[in-house]
Parts: structure tokens; sequence; C-alpha cells
């Protein structure tokens, strides 16, 4: 049997040999015959080092989960660019878990840089929540650096940035890090097991699925009277494509990404689709649509018809629909299967958000990673291009969409920095317009 530190015969090892071994012992500790759970628990006691970069919502959330998940989790270091975000998460952490959020003004950076600086502290394990536009550079920075992910979804905004995701997928798999996705349906057991009777032929074979995020507005953070335009856009994310992708991507990722896995997470041949900005006009909502419909055409003549839409005062529904040869699926929101296979999901279980840091934590202890890079990178893929085909009014094939050169990048990451879209006169953003918007 390999002498790694889960090994209960082995002595007692210090935390950052067990941290080190956990990653590339996993393989000898199963084949050598220890059980995961044994080997869990032998190395329990050590404690994690986890630093969270983006202190937001999402992110403090995320922090409490990761507690909640492990109880030798400490979070030890924060990053976000904004100082007053970062001090808000900070004291919310601190009121919930004093003695378990050790970050002290040494381990708190703020900026754009302030998260390599946390991925340079000494931390085990990175918690990414910032907006999805720094992902793919933040996710790179950490599997670079050997530490286990919590990646929020989207994973990026454009196909380079998919691209990025899938190469650091590929590295993490190489050095044994865990990435865990926070497409958090795919950790929700009641999810869990009636995307399994679909998989397993519950309603037989598919040929249709509908997909809706219909929803009200948002949040706006306003204008505060110092804003650079790169303060104003970073504040109000959202509203701008190269930061959030769209809200077809920042939101409705989560039905593509349960469609996509009814597909077996093999990609559509070629996507159309129709989208607009009727309501959300106001400038200060930057240049993203309102609303977006778009038909997804798998090879086998599968079809994908998505929908979703932010206009206050809507009929509001959020439903996934799977159509087969021997009946119909809902998982959102009834949790049934119709047809010659009726079923009802009764017990949906836990929080899937503690559940997917129980996953992470638990894989990092037993030496056995997960690594959810390549369906975190497919779902998110099939927003962009579902974007992409809106925004051009074009027929876009997958293959055309994952070799797009557009990047949605600034020439720099700078509060006086230029942003890559820009108000013209009238205080409006340029809308992308279809028929004229050109693929790149
Ligand atoms: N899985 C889910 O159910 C779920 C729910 C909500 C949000 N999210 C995702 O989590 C992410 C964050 O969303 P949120 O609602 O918490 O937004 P938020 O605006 O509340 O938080 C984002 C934080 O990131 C910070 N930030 C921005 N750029 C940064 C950078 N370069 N470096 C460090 N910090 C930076 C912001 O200042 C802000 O504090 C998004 O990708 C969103 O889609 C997922």
């Amino acid at each position: 049997m390999p002498q790694d530190a889960a090994s209960p015969t082995s002595p007692r090892p210090s935390r950052r040999d067990f941290l080190k071994t956990s990653t590339v012992a996993a393989a000898g500790a199963v084949a050598g015959g220890l059980s995961i759970a044994r080997s869990a628990h032998a190395a329990g006691d050590d404690v994690l080092r986890v630093g969270l970069i983006g202190c937001g919502g999402r992110g403090t959330g995320a922090a409490v989960n990761a507690m909640n998940a492990d109880p030798n989790v400490k979070i030890t270091a924060l990053a976000d660019a904004f100082e007053d975000r970062l001090e808000r998460s900070l004291n919310g952490l601190k009121t919930r878990a004093a003695d378990r959020v050790t970050a002290d003004a040494d381990h708190c950076f703020s900026g754009f840089d302030g998260y390599q600086k946390l991925i340079d502290s000494d931390v085990d394990v990175v918690l990414l929540a910032t907006p999805p536009h720094f992902r793919p550079i933040h996710l790179k920075a950490a599997i670079d650096a050997g530490k286990h992910v919590f990646c929020e979804k989207p994973v990026a905004v454009d196909a380079p940035g998919i691209r990025s995701v899938l190469a650091t997928t590929e590295e993490a798999d190489r050095k044994k890090l865990n990435i865990v996705s926070g497409l958090c349906w795919r950790y929700h057991l009641g999810t869990q097991e009636i995307m399994q009777r679909v998989l397993d032929g519950a309603i037989g074979e598919i040929v249709a699925m509908q997909e809706t995020y219909n929803t009200g507005f948002l949040w706006h953070r306003g204008r505060m009277e110092d804003d650079t335009e790169m303060k104003f856009q970073m504040r109000n994310w959202y509203y701008f494509t190269w930061l959030s992708g769209d809200h077809n991507c920042e939101q409705h990722v989560h039905s593509l990404d349960k469609a996509s896995w009814a597909m077996h997470d093999q990609p559509p041949a070629r996507v159309w689709g129709l989208g607009g900005r009727q309501v959300r006009t106001d400038p200060k909502f930057g240049d993203i649509y309102d609303h977006h419909a778009v038909v997804y055409e798998y090879e086998n003549g599968v079809r994908l018809y998505s929908y979703c839409r932010q206009q206050a005062g809507c009929w509001s529904d959020t439903t996934d629909n799977f159509f087969g040869t021997k009946g119909r699926c809902n998982v959102l929101n009834s949790y049934s299967i119709e047809g010659k296979n009726p079923w009802r999901c009764e017990d949906k279980g836990p929080s899937m958000y503690d559940l997917e840091h129980q996953a992470l934590f638990a894989a990092i202890r037993a030496g056995t990673p997960i690594n959810n890079g390549r369906y975190m990178a497919v779902s998110t893929m099939l927003a962009i291009i579902g974007r992409m085909a809106e925004y051009t009014g074009q027929a876009i094939t997958w293959e055309q969409a994952m070799n797009s050169q557009q990047d949605l990048s600034p020439s720099s990451y700078a509060w006086d920095g230029v942003p890559p879209t820009l108000p013209a006169a009238d205080d409006r953003y340029p809308v992308a317009t279809p028929g004229v918007t050109k693929f790149v």
C-alpha cells in the first residue's frame, strides 16, 4: 500500500504534505484497497485554507457553503475588485463564523490584481465568483498555482475564454486538481435522479426540448460621482456583454446546462436565433438584450428551443421540458415524467449549494479529484453561440463558434482603462443589430 497521507498506518503528515499527497495519491489509495470513506476520515482533521475571489452575493454564499460542507475549512483570504464589497463580505462572514474566518488585513486584496495575490497567499482552495468575464483568467491562475477550485457559472463570455477553460481543464486533470462547477443543478439530488431516468430511456428517444428562463428585472447599482467609465461598468457588470456574456449566458446557462446534460453534453451542429432590447432600453442598461429565442439543431435531428426574457410585468416561467418517443419530462417545476414510465420526484434533497461543496471537500480529502471543466465549458458555449447567432442574425455552426476570434477583453484592466464598449454622444452604448453586426 502506498504510504500516502490518507493511510491510517502512516505517520500523521503535516497539512502541507497531506494536500500534496492527497492530490496525487488517489489512485494509489483506491488501488491499495483503502476505502475512500476511511481515507477521508483519516485526513479529516486537516484544515483546508480557502480563498474567495469575488465577494458579492454568490461568492459570500459560496464561502458559507464551504464552511457548512466541511468542519475543517477556514476562510483565510478574500479578494474583490472593490474594497467596499470585500469589507461587506468579510464582516458578514465574520459575524456568522468568527473563528473560521481568519482573513486579516494582509490577506484581503482589492483591485484587478487582487486575485493573483490571493492565489499566491497560502490557500489550498479557491472559490471563483466574480463576473464571468474574469473566470478563464482566474481559473488558469488557480490551476497553474496548484489550487483546487470551486468555479461559479458561466465560465467565459467568448470563444477564446472557452478555449482557455478547456486547456485549463486538461491541466487540472494532469495535476489531479479539483474543478467543481457552480452549475448547481448537477449536484441537486432530485435533478440527478430525474435526469438519470431520462438518460436511461424513461421517455424513450428525446426528439425535442424546451428551456425557459423568463423573469423580470434585476438589480442596478447606479453610477457613483467619482466613477470612471470602467468603474461604472464593473459595478453594473450584468448589463455589459463583455463582463456578463448577456443574460442568456449569465442566467439562462443553468437551463441550457440541463438540456446539454440530456444530450450527453454533445454539442449541437447549428444554431440560429433572434432577440433584442424592447423594454430595458435606458442607456444605464448597457448593451445587453432583454429577450432571447434560440433554436439549437443537433446532428441526430433533436431540436432545443430556448427562450429567456428579463422584462418586468410579464409572465414569468423557468422550466425544463423534454419530449421523447415514450413520454415527456418536466424537471423544473413538477419533477415529473409522463407517458409509458410515469414517475414523480417527491424528495428533492438538501441544498444543492452545500452539496457541491461537500463533493469538492470530500474529493480533496479522499484524493479522488472531480473535474467538471468540460461540461461547464460546453454549457457556457451553448449560451455564447446562441448570443452570436442572435446578435448577427446568422445561423452559426458549432465549429465556427468554437473557432471564433471575437475577444471581449479590454486592452488593460485598470480603473482608468478603456472598456471594450463606450457610450456614444447620446449616452447610449452600441447594441448588436441582427443582419448588420458581423460574426467574428
Ligand atoms: N450558481 C448560482 O445559482 C449562482 C447564483 C448567483 C450568481 N451566480 C454567479 O456568480 C457570479 C457572481 O454573481 P453575484 O450575483 O455574486 O454578483 P455580485 O456582483 O454580487 O458579485 C460579484 C463580485 O465580484 C467582484 N469582482 C468583479 N470583478 C472582479 C475581479 N476582476 N476580481 C475580483 N473581484 C471582482 C465584484 O466587485 C463583486 O463584489 C456570476 O458569475 C453569477 O452568474 C451563480
